[in-house]
């Protein structure tokens, strides 16, 4: 008997190890542990929309519910943007026995609520929180309630966690990281990790298998260059990201940072820039304006499927940039079925021609490609040894070459 109640006890002990208490000087860090495993979701790049870029702090019940609804009305939900994100600033204070509620004054019906109204017509429904003692916007953070959280947000129904950096004081990321990936792992409920510490501890080298996304850089301005503070241009955002692409991967993304596609600071040219990009480089596509108020032309770059197929290839390749001249590029992104996606990318002030070659897509001179200009809708003539279009000044031709 008393045997037994010792087998028991250690076994107990055993199954606490392995739930992945951080206390226990005797576990294994989390990029030696050969048990983590990929959660397996996130197989190609998220898609989703979130509350951040252009509702910051003012959001609420009311404006979640109007986004949801114009998810399903614009076509936006179908064109595959899956999932609703709520950022910073829908916490309220811990209860009385540490368990996070919703802010009673902008989500009263609760996050439970809300999420089933998200899911009813097929959406999925994302939360943000912090790995430090408060989010970035002051409210409380997930430090110290990493599985209590977790718990809480399986119970609420949500399937994605963005989980942000600030106040961390001299948390290690990687260990901090891995501990809500457990955490979340150990509810049984399938939840995309983003993590979001903006790149400053270089998780392209191990988060591979404890998040599904990074942000490789500070926060997203809706402008096309410069950076002011915190605030960085696509232009910087593009020239960070574009060399990690060798990081990327089914199941773990480079993020780049959420879109800015018609919050107003750009052109329709620099947006439909801004959104080749992304997709050539696998990023996820997390739309960041006001969905149920946009106009026609930002719906048509957000749901160009020929674009987002580029960007959701099952290959989960990341483009990369081939070819530079002043501000004339070409990018290229293997596809699936030894296909391509070329890129004629015009940085510059003027119109330019751009010529892709053969040459710089690694493929054999005399190869015969069918060509397919995915803003146009249109198929040009079959081309053999390179393909050039004249581009406008900030804007973008993108092509599909196929066999
Ligand atoms: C950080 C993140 C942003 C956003 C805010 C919220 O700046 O990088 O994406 O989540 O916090 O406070």
């Amino acid at each position: 008997m008393r045997a037994a109640l010792l087998l028991l006890l250690l076994w107990v002990a055993g199954a606490t190890t392995a739930l992945g208490q951080t206390t226990d000087p005797n576990r294994i860090p989390p990029h030696l542990d050969p048990a983590r495993t990929a959660n397996g979701l996130a197989l190609t790049p998220p898609m989703g929309w979130n509350s951040w870029n252009r509702f910051a702090c003012n959001i609420d019940e009311a404006t979640v519910r109007a986004v949801a609804e114009a998810m399903v009305t614009s076509g936006m939900r179908d064109a595959g943007y899956a999932c609703v994100v709520v950022d910073d600033c829908w916490q309220g204070p811990r209860d009385a026995r540490g368990f996070i509620t919703a802010d009673p004054e902008r989500f009263p019906s609760g996050m439970r609520a809300l999420a089933d109204y998200v899911h009813s017509p097929g959406l999925k429904f994302g939360l943000y929180s912090d790995a430090g003692r408060t989010t970035c916007a002051g409210r409380p953070g997930s430090q110290g309630h990493e599985f209590q959280d977790a718990m809480t947000y399986a119970e609420w129904g949500v399937d994605y966690l963005k989980y942000d950096w600030c106040a961390t004081g001299t948390r290690d990321a990687e260990e901090a990281y891995a501990l809500m990936a457990d955490a979340l792992r150990a509810t049984g409920r399938d939840i995309v990790f983003s993590i979001c510490e903006w790149g400053q501890n270089r998780p392209w080298l191990w988060a591979e298998k404890i998040g599904n996304l990074w942000r490789t850089t500070g926060d997203i301005a809706d402008r096309w260059d410069g950076i002011d503070r915190w605030m960085h241009g696509v232009l910087v955002i593009v020239d960070r990201n574009e060399p990690l692409w060798p990081y990327a991967g089914r199941g773990h993304w480079n993020d780049p940072d959420m879109l800015e596609v018609g919050n107003g600071g750009m052109t329709v040219s620099e947006y439909r820039a801004h959104f080749s990009l992304w997709a050539m480089m696998a990023a996820p596509l997390i739309a960041g304006n006001d969905i149920a108020n946009m106009d026609e032309s930002t719906r048509e770059i957000l749901t160009n499927r020929e674009v987002i197929a580029v960007d959701q290839d099952r290959l989960g390749v990341q483009g990369r940039r081939v070819w530079r001249d002043g501000g004339r590029e070409v990018w290229v992104k293997p596809l699936a079925g030894g296909e391509r996606a070329v890129l004629l990318f015009n940085r510059g002030e003027e119109p330019a021609e751009i010529e892709a070659t053969w040459e710089m897509l690694g493929l054999p001179e005399s190869l015969r490609l069918r060509v397919r200009d995915l803003w146009r809708h249109r198929d040009l003539p079959p081309a053999r040894g390179r393909v050039s279009a004249r581009v406008p000044a900030h804007d973008v031709v993108m092509l599909r070459l196929a066999p």
